[in-house]
Protein backbone atom coordinates (compact mmCIF):
# COMPACT_ATOMS: atom_id res chain seq x y z
CA UNK A 1 0.00 0.00 0.00
CA UNK A 2 1.34 3.69 -0.94
CA UNK A 3 1.05 6.48 1.52
CA UNK A 4 -2.52 7.85 -0.16
CA UNK A 5 -4.19 4.22 0.79
CA UNK A 6 -2.79 4.40 4.49
CA UNK A 7 -4.16 7.87 4.94
CA UNK A 8 -7.07 7.25 3.46
CA UNK A 9 -7.70 4.22 6.06
CA UNK A 10 -6.83 6.45 8.39
CA UNK A 11 -9.62 8.73 7.71
CA UNK A 12 -11.99 6.00 7.64
CA UNK A 13 -10.89 4.00 11.06
CA UNK A 14 -9.67 6.31 13.42
CA UNK A 15 -11.35 8.85 14.98
CA UNK A 16 -10.55 12.32 13.75
CA UNK A 17 -9.55 13.89 16.51
CA UNK A 18 -6.12 15.03 15.39
CA UNK A 19 -5.19 16.98 12.05
CA UNK A 20 -2.49 15.30 10.32
CA UNK A 21 0.19 16.73 7.77
CA UNK A 22 0.26 14.89 4.84
CA UNK A 23 3.15 12.11 5.87
CA UNK A 24 2.80 8.47 6.93
CA UNK A 25 5.74 7.69 8.29
CA UNK A 26 7.66 4.28 8.60
CA UNK A 27 10.98 3.96 9.81
CA UNK A 28 13.42 6.46 11.40
CA UNK A 29 17.49 6.94 12.82
CA UNK A 30 18.32 9.65 14.89
CA UNK A 31 16.40 13.01 13.24
CA UNK A 32 16.31 11.03 10.01
CA UNK A 33 12.93 9.38 9.14
CA UNK A 34 11.67 7.54 6.20
CA UNK A 35 7.63 7.42 4.97
CA UNK A 36 5.82 4.34 3.30
CA UNK A 37 7.16 5.86 0.02
CA UNK A 38 10.51 5.91 0.72
CA UNK A 39 10.90 9.71 1.18
CA UNK A 40 13.29 10.98 3.62
CA UNK A 41 12.67 13.97 6.19
CA UNK A 42 14.33 15.35 8.86
CA UNK A 43 12.79 15.51 12.08
CA UNK A 44 12.70 18.71 14.11
CA UNK A 45 10.08 17.92 16.60
CA UNK A 46 11.01 14.32 17.78
CA UNK A 47 7.07 13.21 17.86
CA UNK A 48 6.14 16.34 20.19
CA UNK A 49 9.08 16.64 21.92
CA UNK A 50 9.33 12.57 22.84
CA UNK A 51 12.19 10.65 21.11
CA UNK A 52 15.06 12.59 23.25
CA UNK A 53 17.39 10.24 21.49
CA UNK A 54 16.24 10.12 18.42
CA UNK A 55 14.30 7.04 16.59
CA UNK A 56 15.60 3.68 17.22
CA UNK A 57 18.52 4.36 19.29
CA UNK A 58 21.06 1.19 19.64
CA UNK A 59 21.37 1.39 23.41
CA UNK A 60 18.08 2.24 23.94
CA UNK A 61 16.29 -0.49 21.56
CA UNK A 62 18.84 -2.63 23.60
CA UNK A 63 17.61 -1.89 27.22
CA UNK A 64 14.15 -2.21 25.48
CA UNK A 65 13.87 -5.30 24.19
CA UNK A 66 16.03 -7.03 26.89
CA UNK A 67 13.15 -6.27 29.16
CA UNK A 68 10.12 -7.32 26.63
CA UNK A 69 11.64 -10.82 26.54
CA UNK A 70 11.63 -11.20 30.77
CA UNK A 71 8.54 -9.54 31.82
CA UNK A 72 6.74 -7.21 29.57
CA UNK A 73 3.81 -6.49 32.57
CA UNK A 74 3.86 -6.90 36.25
CA UNK A 75 0.72 -5.69 38.10
CA UNK A 76 1.60 -2.90 40.58
CA UNK A 77 0.30 -5.58 43.12
CA UNK A 78 3.72 -7.00 42.97
CA UNK A 79 7.27 -5.49 43.29
CA UNK A 80 9.28 -5.75 39.73
CA UNK A 81 12.54 -4.54 38.86
CA UNK A 82 12.67 -1.44 36.43
CA UNK A 83 10.20 0.89 37.72
CA UNK A 84 12.26 1.07 41.05
CA UNK A 85 15.62 1.17 39.38
CA UNK A 86 14.09 4.10 38.01
CA UNK A 87 12.59 5.88 40.68
CA UNK A 88 15.70 5.06 42.37
CA UNK A 89 17.68 6.91 39.48
CA UNK A 90 15.27 9.83 38.93
CA UNK A 91 15.91 10.65 43.18
CA UNK A 92 19.70 10.24 42.95
CA UNK A 93 19.89 12.84 40.13
CA UNK A 94 16.70 15.47 40.98
CA UNK A 95 17.16 15.28 45.17
CA UNK A 96 13.39 14.27 45.37
CA UNK A 97 12.23 11.20 47.71
CA UNK A 98 9.71 9.63 45.93
CA UNK A 99 8.21 8.80 42.47
CA UNK A 100 4.51 7.89 40.91
CA UNK A 101 4.89 6.33 37.53
CA UNK A 102 1.84 7.08 35.28
CA UNK A 103 1.34 6.92 31.05
CA UNK A 104 1.34 10.31 30.00
CA UNK A 105 2.03 13.86 30.96
CA UNK A 106 -2.24 14.69 31.71
CA UNK A 107 -1.84 11.74 33.89
CA UNK A 108 1.20 12.91 35.97
CA UNK A 109 -0.64 16.04 36.42
CA UNK A 110 -3.66 14.59 37.58
CA UNK A 111 -1.59 12.76 39.95
CA UNK A 112 0.25 16.08 41.22
CA UNK A 113 -3.00 17.92 41.65
CA UNK A 114 -4.23 15.05 43.95
CA UNK A 115 -1.15 15.27 46.07
CA UNK A 116 -1.68 19.37 46.35
CA UNK A 117 -5.43 18.53 47.60
CA UNK A 118 -4.60 15.72 49.33
CA UNK A 119 -1.76 17.35 51.21
CA UNK A 120 -3.83 20.47 52.25
CA UNK A 121 -6.64 18.49 53.19
CA UNK A 122 -4.56 16.57 55.75
CA UNK A 123 -3.30 19.81 57.16
CA UNK A 124 -5.90 22.16 56.87
CA UNK A 125 -9.14 20.67 56.02
CA UNK A 126 -11.49 20.88 52.58
CA UNK A 127 -11.86 24.48 51.95
CA UNK A 128 -8.00 24.93 51.34
CA UNK A 129 -8.54 23.04 47.30
CA UNK A 130 -7.73 25.80 44.80
CA UNK A 131 -5.08 25.78 42.27
CA UNK A 132 -4.05 28.52 40.42
CA UNK A 133 -2.53 27.70 37.19
CA UNK A 134 -1.24 30.27 34.86
CA UNK A 135 -3.48 32.15 31.35
CA UNK A 136 -1.85 30.42 28.33
CA UNK A 137 -0.46 27.25 30.10
CA UNK A 138 -1.22 23.85 28.65
CA UNK A 139 -2.01 20.75 31.00
CA UNK A 140 -3.29 18.04 29.44
CA UNK A 141 -6.43 16.90 27.69
CA UNK A 142 -7.99 14.95 30.63
CA UNK A 143 -11.26 17.22 31.87
CA UNK A 144 -9.08 18.01 35.02
CA UNK A 145 -6.19 19.24 33.54
CA UNK A 146 -8.20 20.83 30.70
CA UNK A 147 -9.73 22.90 33.74
CA UNK A 148 -6.41 23.66 34.68
CA UNK A 149 -5.23 25.10 31.84
CA UNK A 150 -5.47 28.58 31.24
CA UNK A 151 -6.50 28.98 28.02
CA UNK A 152 -10.55 29.37 27.13
CA UNK A 153 -10.12 27.71 23.95
CA UNK A 154 -9.71 24.54 25.99
CA UNK A 155 -12.62 25.39 28.36
CA UNK A 156 -15.58 24.71 25.92
CA UNK A 157 -17.85 21.67 24.96
CA UNK A 158 -17.31 19.12 28.22
CA UNK A 159 -19.26 20.89 30.72
CA UNK A 160 -19.04 20.39 33.35
CA UNK A 161 -15.26 20.91 34.11
CA UNK A 162 -13.33 19.95 37.48
CA UNK A 163 -14.20 23.03 39.97
CA UNK A 164 -10.97 24.81 42.08
CA UNK A 165 -8.74 26.40 39.33
CA UNK A 166 -8.34 30.20 38.84
CA UNK A 167 -6.02 31.83 36.20
CA UNK A 168 -3.56 34.41 36.62
CA UNK A 169 -1.15 36.30 33.84
CA UNK A 170 1.93 34.87 34.07
CA UNK A 171 4.81 37.33 35.13
CA UNK A 172 1.90 39.21 37.25
CA UNK A 173 3.65 38.97 40.73
CA UNK A 174 0.83 41.51 42.41
CA UNK A 175 -2.48 39.60 40.80
CA UNK A 176 -0.96 36.41 41.73
CA UNK A 177 -0.54 37.60 45.18
CA UNK A 178 -4.05 39.05 45.64
CA UNK A 179 -5.33 35.38 44.05
CA UNK A 180 -3.69 33.63 46.88
CA UNK A 181 -6.01 33.23 49.62
CA UNK A 182 -6.75 30.51 52.15
CA UNK A 183 -8.55 28.69 49.49
CA UNK A 184 -5.24 28.00 47.56
CA UNK A 185 -3.70 25.08 48.29
CA UNK A 186 -1.03 24.99 44.91
CA UNK A 187 -0.08 26.83 42.10
CA UNK A 188 1.04 24.93 38.94
CA UNK A 189 2.79 26.15 36.02
CA UNK A 190 5.74 25.55 32.95
CA UNK A 191 8.59 27.40 33.40
CA UNK A 192 8.46 27.95 29.58
CA UNK A 193 5.01 27.67 28.22
CA UNK A 194 5.34 24.99 25.66
CA UNK A 195 2.03 24.74 23.70
CA UNK A 196 1.46 28.18 24.62
CA UNK A 197 4.56 29.41 21.92
CA UNK A 198 7.94 28.66 23.66
CA UNK A 199 6.98 31.71 26.09
CA UNK A 200 9.61 31.26 29.16
CA UNK A 201 8.45 32.86 32.32
CA UNK A 202 10.75 35.81 34.01
CA UNK A 203 13.07 34.26 36.66
CA UNK A 204 12.22 37.15 39.05
CA UNK A 205 8.49 36.22 39.34
CA UNK A 206 9.16 32.51 39.63
CA UNK A 207 11.59 32.71 42.46
CA UNK A 208 8.93 35.18 43.66
CA UNK A 209 6.30 32.72 43.37
CA UNK A 210 8.19 29.80 45.08
CA UNK A 211 9.45 32.04 47.88
CA UNK A 212 5.35 32.36 48.19
CA UNK A 213 4.61 29.11 47.65
CA UNK A 214 7.26 28.10 50.79
CA UNK A 215 5.43 31.17 53.00
CA UNK A 216 2.44 29.79 52.44
CA UNK A 217 3.10 26.34 52.73
CA UNK A 218 1.20 26.49 49.32
CA UNK A 219 2.34 23.54 46.98
CA UNK A 220 4.51 24.62 43.87
CA UNK A 221 3.98 22.26 40.92
CA UNK A 222 5.97 22.22 38.41
CA UNK A 223 4.78 20.42 34.88
CA UNK A 224 8.12 19.75 33.25
CA UNK A 225 6.08 17.61 31.05
CA UNK A 226 8.34 19.22 28.26
CA UNK A 227 10.95 20.97 29.11
CA UNK A 228 12.62 18.40 31.30
CA UNK A 229 14.62 15.59 30.97
CA UNK A 230 17.61 17.81 29.06
CA UNK A 231 15.31 19.52 26.79
CA UNK A 232 16.65 22.73 27.74
CA UNK A 233 20.27 21.74 28.53
CA UNK A 234 19.49 20.66 31.78
CA UNK A 235 18.11 17.78 32.91
CA UNK A 236 15.27 19.71 34.33
CA UNK A 237 14.50 23.07 33.59
CA UNK A 238 13.86 23.79 37.23
CA UNK A 239 17.57 24.19 37.30
CA UNK A 240 17.80 27.12 35.24
CA UNK A 241 15.61 28.96 37.79
CA UNK A 242 17.04 28.31 41.29
CA UNK A 243 14.31 26.81 42.48
CA UNK A 244 13.42 23.23 44.14
CA UNK A 245 9.35 22.85 43.76
CA UNK A 246 7.34 20.79 46.09
CA UNK A 247 6.18 18.50 42.83
CA UNK A 248 7.63 18.36 39.88
CA UNK A 249 5.82 16.34 36.53
CA UNK A 250 7.96 14.69 33.49
CA UNK A 251 6.49 12.85 30.53
CA UNK A 252 7.56 13.05 27.13
CA UNK A 253 10.95 12.86 26.40
CA UNK A 254 11.91 10.83 29.78
CA UNK A 255 10.31 7.45 27.77
CA UNK A 256 12.36 7.93 24.58
CA UNK A 257 9.33 6.88 22.48
CA UNK A 258 7.26 4.56 25.03
CA UNK A 259 4.39 5.94 27.29
CA UNK A 260 5.70 7.16 30.60
CA UNK A 261 4.42 9.86 32.90
CA UNK A 262 6.80 10.32 36.25
CA UNK A 263 5.55 12.81 39.26
CA UNK A 264 8.57 13.98 41.39
CA UNK A 265 7.43 14.54 44.98
CA UNK A 266 9.37 16.01 48.00
CA UNK A 267 9.09 13.55 51.11
CA UNK A 268 5.57 15.80 52.43
CA UNK A 269 3.92 15.26 49.51
CA UNK A 270 4.86 11.44 48.77
CA UNK A 271 4.07 11.31 52.50
CA UNK A 272 -0.08 12.00 52.00
CA UNK A 273 -0.20 9.49 48.80
CA UNK A 274 -0.43 6.35 50.89
CA UNK A 275 -1.89 3.02 49.88
CA UNK A 276 -4.96 3.64 47.98
CA UNK A 277 -5.09 7.12 47.47
CA UNK A 278 -3.49 6.80 43.98
CA UNK A 279 -2.62 3.95 40.96
CA UNK A 280 -2.43 2.80 37.55
CA UNK A 281 -2.60 -0.62 35.77
CA UNK A 282 0.12 0.61 33.42
CA UNK A 283 2.07 2.97 35.56
CA UNK A 284 5.58 1.76 36.17
CA UNK A 285 5.64 -1.13 32.97
CA UNK A 286 8.81 -2.66 33.20
CA UNK A 287 9.39 -2.13 29.69
CA UNK A 288 8.82 1.64 29.43
CA UNK A 289 10.97 1.64 32.65
CA UNK A 290 14.04 -0.30 31.11
CA UNK A 291 13.81 2.09 28.15
CA UNK A 292 13.60 5.39 30.83
CA UNK A 293 16.42 4.54 32.35
CA UNK A 294 18.49 4.38 29.30
CA UNK A 295 17.56 7.69 28.85
CA UNK A 296 17.83 9.17 31.94
CA UNK A 297 21.29 7.49 32.17
CA UNK A 298 22.41 9.08 29.15
CA UNK A 299 20.79 12.73 29.55
CA UNK A 300 21.60 13.21 32.95
CA UNK A 301 26.17 12.75 31.27
CA UNK A 302 27.12 16.60 31.90
CA UNK A 303 28.62 16.08 28.58
CA UNK A 304 25.61 15.36 26.67
CA UNK A 305 23.81 18.19 28.25
CA UNK A 306 26.25 20.78 27.33
CA UNK A 307 26.26 19.28 23.93
CA UNK A 308 22.41 19.95 23.97
CA UNK A 309 23.19 23.49 24.93
CA UNK A 310 26.01 23.94 22.13
CA UNK A 311 23.30 22.24 19.48
CA UNK A 312 20.59 24.56 20.53
CA UNK A 313 23.34 27.65 20.26
CA UNK A 314 24.23 26.18 16.93
CA UNK A 315 20.67 26.31 15.51
CA UNK A 316 20.32 29.77 17.01
CA UNK A 317 23.59 31.06 15.22
CA UNK A 318 22.09 29.30 11.91
CA UNK A 319 18.48 30.63 12.36
CA UNK A 320 19.99 34.53 12.70
CA UNK A 321 20.97 34.05 8.83
CA UNK A 322 17.54 33.65 7.94
CA UNK A 323 15.91 37.03 6.76
CA UNK A 324 12.13 35.96 7.62
CA UNK A 325 12.98 35.46 11.34
CA UNK A 326 12.03 38.07 13.65
CA UNK A 327 13.42 36.03 16.65
CA UNK A 328 14.05 32.59 18.73
CA UNK A 329 12.72 32.31 22.12
CA UNK A 330 13.53 29.39 24.38
CA UNK A 331 16.45 27.39 25.77
CA UNK A 332 18.51 24.25 24.78
CA UNK A 333 16.80 22.44 21.85
CA UNK A 334 13.42 23.92 22.93
CA UNK A 335 13.04 26.78 20.85
CA UNK A 336 10.28 29.31 19.18
CA UNK A 337 11.23 30.89 15.89
CA UNK A 338 8.96 34.29 15.34
CA UNK A 339 8.17 35.20 11.74
CA UNK A 340 8.06 38.31 10.12
CA UNK A 341 5.51 38.01 7.57
CA UNK A 342 4.59 34.02 7.38
CA UNK A 343 2.53 32.20 8.73
CA UNK A 344 3.91 29.62 11.05
CA UNK A 345 1.13 26.76 10.17
CA UNK A 346 1.37 27.68 6.90
CA UNK A 347 5.44 27.36 6.66
CA UNK A 348 5.51 24.21 8.97
CA UNK A 349 3.37 22.74 5.86
CA UNK A 350 5.30 23.57 3.10
CA UNK A 351 8.48 22.37 5.75
CA UNK A 352 7.12 18.74 5.72
CA UNK A 353 6.32 19.02 1.69
CA UNK A 354 10.01 19.80 1.24
CA UNK A 355 11.33 17.11 3.74
CA UNK A 356 11.74 18.49 7.30
CA UNK A 357 8.74 17.65 10.01
CA UNK A 358 8.65 20.90 12.14
CA UNK A 359 5.52 22.05 14.79
CA UNK A 360 3.89 25.26 15.60
CA UNK A 361 3.24 26.32 18.77
CA UNK A 362 0.69 29.57 18.24
CA UNK A 363 2.42 31.50 16.11
CA UNK A 364 5.83 30.28 15.95
CA UNK A 365 7.77 27.80 14.54
CA UNK A 366 8.61 25.21 17.29
CA UNK A 367 11.96 22.73 17.23
CA UNK A 368 11.78 20.22 19.50
CA UNK A 369 14.73 18.24 17.84
CA UNK A 370 16.23 14.84 19.36
CA UNK A 371 18.86 15.98 21.90
CA UNK A 372 21.02 13.17 19.74
CA UNK A 373 20.67 15.14 16.58
CA UNK A 374 23.85 15.33 14.53
CA UNK A 375 25.32 18.83 12.67
CA UNK A 376 24.63 17.02 9.63
CA UNK A 377 20.75 16.67 10.59
CA UNK A 378 20.41 20.15 11.63
CA UNK A 379 22.08 21.21 8.60
CA UNK A 380 19.88 19.62 6.71
CA UNK A 381 16.99 20.52 8.23
CA UNK A 382 17.95 24.36 8.34
CA UNK A 383 18.31 24.47 4.84
CA UNK A 384 14.84 23.40 4.34
CA UNK A 385 13.76 25.72 6.16
CA UNK A 386 15.70 29.09 4.81
CA UNK A 387 14.32 27.79 1.41
CA UNK A 388 10.52 27.54 2.52
CA UNK A 389 10.93 31.18 4.21
CA UNK A 390 12.57 32.64 1.23
C1 LIG B 1 3.55 21.17 29.54
C2 LIG B 1 2.69 20.00 29.19
N1 LIG B 1 1.97 19.41 30.14
C3 LIG B 1 1.17 18.36 29.88
C4 LIG B 1 1.06 17.86 28.61
C5 LIG B 1 0.17 16.69 28.33
O1 LIG B 1 0.95 15.56 28.09
P1 LIG B 1 0.31 14.26 27.43
O2 LIG B 1 -0.07 14.60 26.05
O3 LIG B 1 1.42 13.24 27.52
O4 LIG B 1 -0.85 13.89 28.28
C6 LIG B 1 1.80 18.46 27.57
C7 LIG B 1 1.66 17.97 26.19
O5 LIG B 1 1.96 18.62 25.24
C8 LIG B 1 2.63 19.55 27.87
O6 LIG B 1 3.34 20.16 26.93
Amino acid sequence: MNGETWKQKDRQYIAGTYGRFNVCLAEGKNATCIDVDGKKYIDFGSGIGVNSLGYCDAGWVTAVTKQLGRLQHCSNLYYSTPDIELAHRLCGLTGYDKVFFANSGAEANECAIKAARKYSFDRYGGKRNKIITLVNSFHGRTVTTLSATGQDVFHQYFFPFTEGFEFVKANDMDALTAMLDDSVCGIMMELIQGEGGVVPLEREFVAGVAELCREKDVALIVDEVQTGVGRTGKLLACEHYGIRPDIVTLAKGLGGGLPIGAVLFREDYAKVMGTGTHGSTFGGNPVVCAGALEVLNRVADSDFLAEVEKKGIYIRDKLAGIKEIDGVDGLGLMLGVRLKTKQAADAAKACVANGLLILTAKTKLRLLPPLTITKEEIDQGIAVLADVLK
